[in-house]
């Protein structure tokens, strides 16, 4: 129920609520490893009561609409996620974020449900900027930043200690005109 169609592959976006824990903890375990090289999500789901607590929090931020998750299922099975870290109405600002099993990437899933959420940020809700936040060793995930049009601003230098090392944080974006523009000029640009 409420799946958006995000191809002709079987692949889909729904709402990834806190039923769905027991899910999420077999997908996060398919993933821990690749997931976590960059992102600390592994650590905050490393069992069923942290997959349901971190579900928790997300429902409680779309009941304060200050922010949300969505999965991406590929064949009736969960590969990876979407959400919205930070979402401010007042402000007409919000991040957005993402991940996948690896048996998931490479096939434009993330980039595909990017789109749908970016429309639905920018046209349905007025937004006015998505930030994406990646470590700058974070290729793929640059890929993807590149793909959505954002452009490169900035860089916290050596800000994120993950897993016993300090990272540095490029701050990428996208503002509605440039994504108007960006759709208006290839509405269903494949890569
Ligand atoms: C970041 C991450 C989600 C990127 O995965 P990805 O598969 O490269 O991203 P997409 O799903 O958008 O797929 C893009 C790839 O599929 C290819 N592709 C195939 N069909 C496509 C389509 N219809 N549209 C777009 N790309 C398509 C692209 O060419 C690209 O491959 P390439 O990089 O070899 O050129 C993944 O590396 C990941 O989960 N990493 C761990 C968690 C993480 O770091 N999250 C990000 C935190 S900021």
């Amino acid at each position: 129920m409420y799946a958006t169609s995000l191809g002709d592959d079987g692949a889909e976006l729904r709402p990834l609520e806190v039923w769905h824990a027991g899910e999420l903890l077999a997908h996060i375990d398919r993933g821990r490893e690749f997931i976590g090289r960059h992102v600390g999500l592994p650590d905050v789901v490393p069992d069923l009561d942290g997959a349901r607590a971190w579900l928790r929090s997300y429902a409680d931020k779309r009941g304060a609409d200050a922010g949300s998750v969505h999965g991406i299922w590929l064949d009736g099975r969960l590969v990876g996620g979407l959400l919205f870290r930070v979402w401010d109405t007042p402000s007409g600002v919000c991040e957005a974020g993402c991940w996948l099993e690896p048996a998931a990437a490479g096939r434009g899933l993330v980039t595909r449900g990017m789109r749908v959420l970016l429309d639905w940020a920018f046209e349905e809700r007025g937004m006015h900027r998505v930030e994406w936040h990646v470590s700058s060793a974070n290729e793929p995930s640059i890929g993807v930043a590149r793909r959505l049009g954002m452009s490169r601003e900035g860089v916290l230098r050596e800000n994120y200690p993950h897993r016993g090392v300090r990272t540095s944080t490029e701050i990428w974006a996208v503002l509605a005109p440039e994504w108007r523009t960006a759709r208006a000029r290839a509405p269903h640009s494949g890569r």
